[in-house]
């Protein structure tokens, strides 16, 4: 049978700041989506945040960009921000960028990672979310899960992975999109998605002739950007990514090894700054210092028949303490640079933020030289 895997999410106001969605707002859309089930609209869901995001994480059987799916994840935003509102939550339905639902939740502020598979005996299934960061931050941690043979000893190891993956990667200034394969492709590719504030790494297929359909995904990346919606500063778009393990796919460890290093990315404070992402548990996915420093939580999850039957919060583990202690080392250590680049975003990543406000009353007073 197929299953489709929806992760959309939305900040729909913070408690307090940008830190942290309120316990309330969670129970809200744990109300709206266990309506959901008892209407048929879905089978299963898991509500948690990541920092100032709202994660509904839905199983279905309704396919990708399912009006009905979408329009009760919008719903759910919906009510959420209700209370937001009436409780003045700060940035209270932020990311609702238009006023009514219309069939599709993309192009309306939310982010969206979906994928249709056919269940396989045993479907292990890892959620990622990100918080103060962008779609281009997955960049790194897909490549080395799906790529790298020194992070996935499966592709070197197991004859059902050595032949390597097909890539699909946006472009998503131009609007284009290109599929590459690794690992004959592999310079090329990273070439592309080296850049990571323009190429985004959106979905993973097995090759053909392989042990899985290379018409299903296998790992599916939110590459919603707000300011394209919003055509001004809205905030980061914080990405969330699922990613499908096990027999014939990298190994639940190997899709989790390549967050073990705290690598940069950029978001943190105001959108505009260089930091290490941070792997957190949920209870610990609160960005404080400076906004941040930015987390990642990932919570695994079994399916049979469309049903989450089991799940785990994987970051909630001293495998990961390190990390977490070098990732506040990096943050230090970025932090003494002030508003200096690297640590500030180079001037063309600038242009999604509100510096060039502050530039605009500047512009009048340049001289020729
Ligand atoms: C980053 C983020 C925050 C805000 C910052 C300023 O994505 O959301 O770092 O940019 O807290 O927020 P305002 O301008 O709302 O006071
Ligand atoms: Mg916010
Ligand atoms: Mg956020």
């Amino acid at each position: 049978m197929k299953t489709t895997f929806s992760i959309i999410k939305a900040d729909v106001g913070g408690c307090p700041g940008h830190s942290i969605v309120n316990e309330d707002l969670l129970e809200v859309a744990y109300e709206k989506l266990s309506e959901g089930v008892e209407s048929g609209i879905i089978k299963d869901f898991f509500v948690t945040n990541c920092g100032d995001d709202l994660e509904l994480i839905m199983t279905h059987d309704k396919g990708e960009d399912n009006e009905e799916v979408h329009g009760l994840a919008w719903d759910t935003f919906t009510a959420a921000t209700e209370v937001a509102k009436e409780r003045a939550f700060y940035g209270a339905g932020q990311d609702l960028l238009k006023d009514a639902f219309s069939g599709n939740i993309k192009g309306m502020g939310p982010g969206v990672a979906e994928m249709t598979f056919t269940e396989r005996k045993s479907e292990p299934i890892i959620a990622f979310l990100m918080d103060k960061t962008e779609p281009g931050a997955f960049n790194f941690p897909i490549f080395k899960i799906f790529a790298d043979p020194f992070n996935t000893a499966g592709l070197v190891i197991d004859p059902s992975l050595h032949s390597g993956f097909v890539f699909e990667v946006w472009d998503i200034l131009e609007h284009k999109r290109v599929f590459m394969k690794t690992p004959e492709e592999m310079y090329d590719l990273l070439a592309l998605i080296g850049a990571k504030s323009r190429f985004v790494i959106k979905r993973i297929f097995p090759k053909e002739g392989g042990k899985l359909p290379d018409d299903e995904p296998v790992a599916s990346i939110s590459t919603e950007k707000l300011f394209h919606i919003a055509g001004e500063y809205i905030g980061k778009d914080d990405p969330v990514a699922a990613v499908r393990a096990q027999s014939g796919l990298p190994a639940l460890g190997e899709v989790l090894e390549p967050f073990a290093f705290p690598y940069l990315v950029s978001g943190w404070m105001r959108g505009s700054h260089n930091g290490p992402i941070m792997p957190v548990p949920t209870y610990q996915a609160k960005c404080t210092r400076f906004d941040g420093p930015p987390r990642v939580v990932a919570l695994g999850f079994q399916l049979k028949n469309g049903i989450l039957t089991g799940w785990e919060d994987l970051f909630d583990d001293p495998a990961f303490d390190m990390t977490r202690q070098k990732a506040q080392e990096v943050a230090d250590y970025m932090r003494r640079h002030g508003p200096f680049e690297p640590h500030r975003l180079p001037l063309e990543d600038m242009e999604y933020t509100t510096l060039p406000k502050v530039m605009e009353k500047l512009r009048d007073r340049f001289e020729e030289v």
